[in-house]
Order: C-alpha cells, then structure tokens, then sequence
C-alpha cells in the first residue's frame, strides 16, 4: 500500500511540454512536494486538501482552434494560486476571455528581452536593475488582449502581454519558461510563486522519504523473497540497498556478465556489493553468447533486441533457481513514469525499455518493487549517499543497457571491446583527475567503424578512429556538447594513441541533442 502523503504539494498538469519535468524538479529543490499530472487525470482528482498551488504547463497544443486540453473549470474557482506556463497561460487568457492569436510574424523561439512594466508579487528580485532581463521563449501563439480582472506585468518586443497576473484571484501567467536555464533568475520567479504565493511549507526531505520508502517495502514485500538485477549503476545500486536496509537477505542480486561493460567495471561492481555491502550476489558469465549472438549484426535496433531478449531470457532461468520469489526490484525513476502516460491523448510515448526489464514480470509472474518511483535522477544520487552508497558509484555517469555495443558503431567484437575499453578508462580517468567528471552529465570513447592511415615512428597504420563524446544536459532529454580547453583535448587524443594499440586518431564529437542522440546507435 501506498502511504499517505500529508505534506503540502504543487500539482503541476502536463500540457505535453518537453521541459515540464523539470518544473518539478525545481520546486522539489525549494523543499515542497511537487507532482505531474495530465489534464485527464487532474478531472479526477476530488481532494485538493494539500495542494497549495497549481502549474499550467506549456506544451504543442492551441486554443485558437476546435479541440484543445484543458482543466475543469471549477478549478480556477478553488481559490488555489495558479501559474500558467506558455500553453499555461494561453489557456488562463482563453478562460477569462482574453484573446489568443497565432502569429507567424510575431513567434518567438529562443532567447527574448523582457522588460518589466509593474510590480508583481511573482517577480520580486527576478528583473536586473534596468527592469529587463532574458528570458528562454518557445511559442507561436500569444495572448494578444488582456483577459478580464487581469493586468500586464511585463512584455517583449513581440509579445506585449508576456507576464499577466489577477492578484485577487491569484492566477499568474507567464508566456515565456522559468523552469530552462537558459531563463536567468528563473527559479527566483518560481520559488515566488511556490513560497510566496502559494505559501508551500517546505516539507519535502529526501531523509524522510527514504525512511518512508523502507517501511513501504517492507510492508509490499513481508516475507516474500525481491530479485533483483544489479548493474552497477546509480538506479539499481540504490534499489539494492534500500531493498537491502529492508528486508536483507530475502534480497537476491543477479548480475549478468554481458563483456559489454567498461574496463574492470563488472568485477569491482560485484566486489563492492559482495563484500562491502554483503549483499546476495549471484554471478552470471555470459559473455561468449552474447559476442556469439553479436556476431556479424550491423543494425543498431538488431543488436538492441539482441542484447535485451537475453537479458531476459538469462534472468529469467537463474531467477527461477530461487524459491518463493514473488517480486523483482526494479529502477524506475519518475521520469520515467511521466514519460510513460501521454499528456496530450497521443499514444506516442511509452516507457523507456530499458527501465521495465522487457516484460520479465509478466512473463515470470512476479509482482513489482519499485522504490525509486516518485524521484529524478539527482534525487537517487543523493539518497544514494545518504544510505552509503560510494561516490564512484552515486555519482556515476549514465550507461546505457545495451553497454558498449552500441558504442562500437557497426558489428561488435571481443577485440574491438577490449580497444574501446582502453580509450574509455584513459579518457575517464583524465576527467576525473581534471575535476571535469562532474561537470559532466555523460561522457564517454566510442569506437568508429573506419580505419585511416597515420604514422607512428617511421611505420605507416592503418587503425579505427576513438570519438570521443563529453554532454551537459539536465535529464537526458536534451544535452549540449562540453567545451573542453584545448590543452585538455591535446592530452587526451595523445594518451589514447600512445595508450592503445588499433587507435591512430580520436576526433571529437561537437553535436548537441537535437539534433544527435548522446548515444551514437
Ligand atoms: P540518447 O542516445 O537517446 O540517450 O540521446 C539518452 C540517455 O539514455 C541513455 N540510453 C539508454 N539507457 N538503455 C539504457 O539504459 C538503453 O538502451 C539506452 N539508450 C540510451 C543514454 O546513455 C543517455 O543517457
């Protein structure tokens, strides 16, 4: 069951926007709760007992024609602060009667000068002293007249009712997003509005939640034996342990040695766990069958499927070997339940596969523990330290399921693992020696299925080309590449040459997200 959340909250409804996730992320930041829901699901919702304030995201849709989401209308009634985001606040301006008009001339995408016009609760300590500052807009319709009871806060060339709000009301509006950083002050607009307007108690601590997350398990669980497969990532570590601190040795851990792992991960991974943790850890060596299987597979989405349904299949024989497993432990983290429901009534989203082992549970029967649910991503690594979790491990970038065989462009071999394994441990190493590796999202060597000429001593080579690939992002959603110094750069394409033998260039990749993936395949 479920416990009871009787802390204040912020419901936040999801237009369909690609950044609503991180409205939520913000306000938990502040201390306050905040949860998504679509527009659907907020039609439901009879007990607004803890709510203190409702967001409005932005999102693809517009009310300037037939068919759009909306809220009910008893909701603007509730006497519960409202901000309205983009679509948010287009879809205030429609409610109250203003008039919202899509204008090709008067889009604006990007960053826009905003100039403050009247004082306003909401943007106390949020303009520079010349009354402007920039802000991060992505729309093409805008609110053109004034709704009725509200007035204007503030304008950009193109937008002249940029920022509305009706104080008696408490409804805001705002057309551009404070939740991107690419907003300066955003957050102080929104901790305004969650503090200051809604007056949210800050009650929501990490230490709390995972005491609450270790009763729940234990009260999911009882006596029933949890299975568990245990990567060495940040996610299931953290599952892990909580399940650990739970229930103890009623957890069992599987580890499927895939060969696909970065260099000596697989065997210190297991170590930690066995030894440091003396937690239940099963072995399993199965990397011949997945070289085996990999042989000569050149389609990305091939190897994916490849990689994934053995997985399965081998969990699924040693699970069985356990008696009395009634529940499999997984890491499924909130965003990954957001991005699970459509906000728009599209059926286009779906939940990432390698968060829900492909299946498994239905297919063995077993029920679901999943205790990282209702967090992101920065929330486990801190609760992660929080429950001792090492740091090479909390703080870990984020590695993909398939591992390095969907970073060995093309067909995989043990040969080309173990090359891509070298470039990977010595680019690693030297951003953690140079402080970068938490400046960094993602990082990592990629092996290119190209050999070129060079030259070494007096003999010509012929080898493949390392790309090398270092991300800033904030969910993964989207990332930009990192400026490294250039000495930095120097250092790296040197020590992965002389270092590894099958290399004689490294180039580095210089694409954000859009338009390229973090991944290559
Ligand atoms: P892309 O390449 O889609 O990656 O920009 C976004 C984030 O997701 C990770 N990723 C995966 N993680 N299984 C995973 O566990 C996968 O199949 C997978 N594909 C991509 C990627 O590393 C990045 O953090």
């Amino acid at each position: 069951m479920r416990e009871k959340l009787n802390k204040d909250k912020i419901i936040i409804i999801d237009f369909g926007s690609q950044v609503t996730k991180l409205i939520a992320r913000r306000i938990r930041e502040f201390n306050v709760y905040s949860e998504i829901l679509t527009s659907n699901e907020i039609k439901k919702l009879d007990n607004f007992n803890n709510i203190r304030g409702i967001i409005l995201s932005g999102g693809p849709s517009t009310v300037t024609k037939g068919f759009f989401p909306k809220i009910p209308n008893h909701i603007f009634n509730l006497n519960i602060p409202i901000l309205g985001i983009c679509y948010g606040l287009q879809l205030i301006a429609k409610h109250f009667g203003g008039r919202v008009k899509s204008n090709i001339k008067k889009r604006e995408f990007g960053r826009a000068e905003l100039i403050n016009k009247k004082k306003s609760n909401l943007t106390e300590g949020f303009f520079k002293k010349n009354k402007k500052t920039n802000v991060w807009m992505s729309h093409q319709d805008s609110v053109q007249k004034l709704p009725k009871g509200f007035s204007k806060i503030a304008s950009t060339k193109h937008s002249i009712l940029t920022i509305i709000e009706n104080v008696n009301k408490k409804i805001y509006g705002i057309q551009f997003h404070p939740e991107v950083t690419h907003t300066e002050n955003g957050t102080t607009l929104l901790k305004n509005f969650v503090l200051k307007i809604c007056k949210a108690k800050k009650q929501w601590k990490l230490e709390s939640e995972k005491s609450r997350i270790i009763r729940e398990i234990k009260n999911i669980v009882q006596n029933k034996k949890v299975v568990c497969a245990l990567s060495g990532g940040v996610d299931s570590s953290v599952v892990a342990l909580l399940i650990n601190k739970a229930i103890g040795k009623k957890l069992k851990c599987i580890m499927v040695d895939t060969g696909l792992m970065r260099k000596d991960e697989f065997k210190s991974t297991y170590k930690i766990f066995k030894n440091k943790y003396k937690l239940n850890v099963k072995i399993i060596n199965a990397s011949k069958i997945y070289f085996k299987k990999l042989k000569n597979i050149f389609d990305p989405e091939k190897k994916r499927k490849i990689i994934g349904n053995l997985f399965i299949q081998i969990f699924e024989k040693e699970a069985k070997m356990f008696k009395n497993v009634k529940f499999l432990a997984q890491g499924t983290l909130y965003p990954d339940i957001i991005e699970s429901r459509s906000a728009t009534g599209s059926k286009t989203s779906k939940i990432k596969s390698h968060h829900n082992v492909g299946g498994l549970p239905k297919k063995m029967n077993l029920k679901l523990v999943e205790p990282l649910k209702e967090l992101f991503k920065d929330e486990v690594r801190k609760l992660g330290d929080s429950i001792g979790l090492i740091k090479s491990i909390s703080r870990k970038h984020p590695f993909p399921g398939p591992g390095l065989a969907i970073r060995i462009v093309g067909s995989v071999t043990p040969e080309k693992v173990k090359i891509l394994q070298e470039a990977d441990y010595i680019f690693i190493n030297e951003l953690i020696k140079n402080g970068l590796y938490d400046k960094i999202w993602q990082a990592y060597a990629a092996l290119l299925p190209v050999k070129t000429v060079g030259v070494m001593g007096d003999s010509r080579t012929y080898e493949y080309i390392c790309l090398i690939r270092a991300v800033i992002s904030e969910d993964g959603m989207t990332a930009d590449y990192y400026s490294f110094p250039k000495y930095f750069l120097d250092e790296i394409s040197n020590k992965i040459i002389n270092g590894v033998k099958g290399i004689n260039r490294v180039v580095y990749d210089i694409t954000s997200k859009p338009p390229s993936t973090i991944e290559l395949e």
